[in-house]
């Protein structure tokens, strides 16, 4: 690339096994709609949760049409929910491609986030295994000093992944647990995952009207 020519530098968008693919989905519709560019990394595991919460089949080779398939869902599984997103700017890397371009840090990268992130993917980050390019590259944001996100979902949570995150948060992670309010007006469970998307994205300073904030009055969302 010559000097003067502008570089893309997506945010890296990764989602391990753990349930809440609407919540991937919510994420990278808003990105998208910010204007942001996108990498995306789909764990294998997540590949099961993916066909188990919207009958999609995530192939690396049709990935295009498996994630417009997948983003066009609406939370409760409406198939045509979201007019037909644009992924025109998300490019996708294979989760098992370890010399992707993710997985350098002189790789240009905004940041980012892991959602969902199962308890595998905590340990497995907290621990410096790069056991897939999802890991390594969560690893590599930690290192270079970039935003990292970790929207974890389980619940409850043991003794070893309450120190795990304890270790992504003194490594400068932000730990979100997918737990969505119910003081946003949540009237669908479509308002509920974009609560979540929207901290997500709060997190790492990216505009979006996904939820209302709190101002201050109680009831207000219910008299809205
Ligand atoms: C249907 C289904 C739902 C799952 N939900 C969760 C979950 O909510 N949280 C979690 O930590 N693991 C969950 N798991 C287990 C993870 O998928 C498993 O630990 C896997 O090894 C994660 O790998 P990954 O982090 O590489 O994606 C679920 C598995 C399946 C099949």
């Amino acid at each position: 690339m010559n000097a003067g020519e502008s570089q893309r530098t997506p945010w890296i968008l990764g989602v391990s096994g753990a349930s809440g693919t609407p919540y991937a989905a919510a994420v990278l519709r808003a990105l998208l709609e910010a204007g942001q560019s996108v990498d995306l990394v789909v764990s294998r595991a997540s590949r099961l949760t993916l066909l188990d919460e919207t009958g999609v089949s995530f192939r690396d080779a049709h990935w295009r049409e498996d994630l417009r398939a997948w983003l066009s869902q609406g939370a409760d599984g409406t198939p045509g929910a979201f007019a037909d997103v644009d992924v025109s700017d998300v490019r996708h890397w294979s989760a098992g491609d370890l010399a992707a371009g993710p997985s350098s840090g002189s790789y240009p990268a905004r940041g980012m986030l892991i959602v969902p992130a199962s308890t595998a993917c905590v340990a497995g980050v907290a621990l410096g295994l790069s056991k897939d390019l999802l890991q390594r590259a969560a690893g590599v944001t930690l290192k270079e000093r970039r935003p990292l996100v970790v929207a974890l979902r389980e619940t409850p949570l043991s003794g070893s992944t309450l120190r795990q995150l304890v270790a992504l948060d003194d490594a400068g992670a932000t730990v979100l647990p997918a737990s969505p309010a119910f003081y946003a007006g949540a009237r669908h469970l479509q308002h509920l995952v974009d609560f979540v998307a929207g901290r997500a994205l709060d997190a790492v300073g990216v505009p979006h009207r996904l939820y209302r904030r709190w101002e201050g009055d109680l009831g207000a969302a219910r008299s809205a």
